[in-house]
C-alpha cells in the first residue's frame, strides 16, 4: 500500500507544533500500525531526519503507552483495541492518515505524539492502593469469600490500562472513567473497603487539582475506551463519593 501520513510534529511543550506530510510506500497490510511508524522512522533516520517520537512498550494491548489520535479517533478506526493492536489492513491503498497526540490541558505534549500522563500516576498515588497487614498474622486472600458477580465486576474495572483515551475523547477532558475504574476495582472487594472513604475523596481531589474537566455524561469515553470500561463505574464512584462525603 502507498500511504500519505500527516503527522503532528512538535519539538517540545513550549514550541508550536504543526502537521508534517510524509509519503510511505510498500506498507504491508499485515504490519501493525506501530510497525508502519517504525518503517517511517527508519526512512527518516536513513535521511538524517529526526524520527517521530511516539510512546510504546508492550505492543500487546496491556500497558496503555501507545496512545494517539488516528484520523480523529482515539486509538484509530477499530473499536476495543489499542494502537499497537491496530493493523494496516484497516486502511486502504492511497489513504491519507492523520496522526496526532492526545489533546488535553492535563496531558501536555512532551514531543511529537508523546504526552505527559503523569497526572494519572499522581491520581493513583492519592488512593489507588490497599494496605495489607504483614505482622505475621496475615489472612490468606483466598480465605475471604467474594461473590462471583463482584469478583467479575472488579476484574472488569481492573482492566483499565491508563491509556488516557477517555480523557482525549471527552469534550471536557474529563478523567472520570479512568478514576472511577480505579475506585471501583477496590470498592467492590472487601480488601478495598478498609480505605474506601479516604480513597475516593483523595483520588477525586487529585483529579480536580490536575485540571481535568467535569463529566457531562456524553459517553464518548466509553465508546473510545479500548478496554470497554463501562460508564457504570462512574455511577459507582459517584455513590462512593456521596457516602464518603456524608
Ligand atoms: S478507562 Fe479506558 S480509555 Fe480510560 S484510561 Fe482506562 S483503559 Fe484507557
Ligand atoms: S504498546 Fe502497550 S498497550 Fe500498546
Amino acid at each position: 500500500m502507498k500511504l500519505t501520513l500527516k503527522i503532528w510534529r512538535q519539538k517540545d511543550a513550549n514550541t508550536k507544533g504543526k502537521i508534517v506530510e510524509y509519503q510511505l510506500n510498500d506498507v504491508s497490510p499485515d504490519m501493525s500500525f506501530l510497525e508502519m511508524l517504525d518503517v517511517l522512522n527508519q526512512n527518516l533516520i536513513d535521511k538524517d531526519d529526526e524520527p517521530i517520537a511516539f510512546d510504546h512498550d508492550c505492543r500487546e494491548g496491556i500497558c496503555g503507552m501507545c496512545s494517539m489520535y488516528i484520523n480523529g479517533r482515539a486509538h484509530g478506526p477499530d473499536t476495543e483495541i489499542t494502537v499497537c493492536q491496530l493493523h494496516m489492513r484497516s486502511f486502504k491503498d492511497g489513504d491519507t492518515i492523520y496522526i496526532e497526540p492526545w489533546r488535553a490541558k492535563a496531558f501536555p505534549v512532551i514531543k511529537d505524539l508523546i504526552v505527559d500522563r503523569t497526572a494519572f500516576d499522581r491520581i493513583q498515588h492519592a488512593g489507588g492502593f490497599i494496605s495489607v497487614n504483614t505482622s505475621g498474622n496475615t489472612q490468606d486472600a483466598n480465605n475471604i469469600l467474594i461473590s462471583k458477580y463482584d469478583a467479575d465486576e472488579a476484574m472488569d474495572s481492573a482492566t483499565c490500562i491508563g491509556c488516557g483515551a477517555c480523557v482525549a475523547s471527552c469534550k471536557n477532558s474529563s478523567a472520570m472513567l479512568f478514576v472511577s475504574a480505579k475506585v471501583s476495582q477496590f470498592a467492590l472487594l472487601p480488601q478495598g473497603r478498609v480505605e474506601a472513604t479516604q480513597r475516593v475523596l483523595n483520588m477525586v481531589k487529585q483529579m480536580d487539582e490536575e485540571g481535568f474537566g467535569n463529566c457531562t455524561n456524553t459517553g464518548a469515553c466509553e465508546v473510545e475506551c479500548p478496554k470497554s470500561i463501562s460508564l457504570t463505574n462512574i455511577a459507582r464512584m459517584n455513590r462512593e463519593y456521596l457516602k464518603a462525603s456524608l
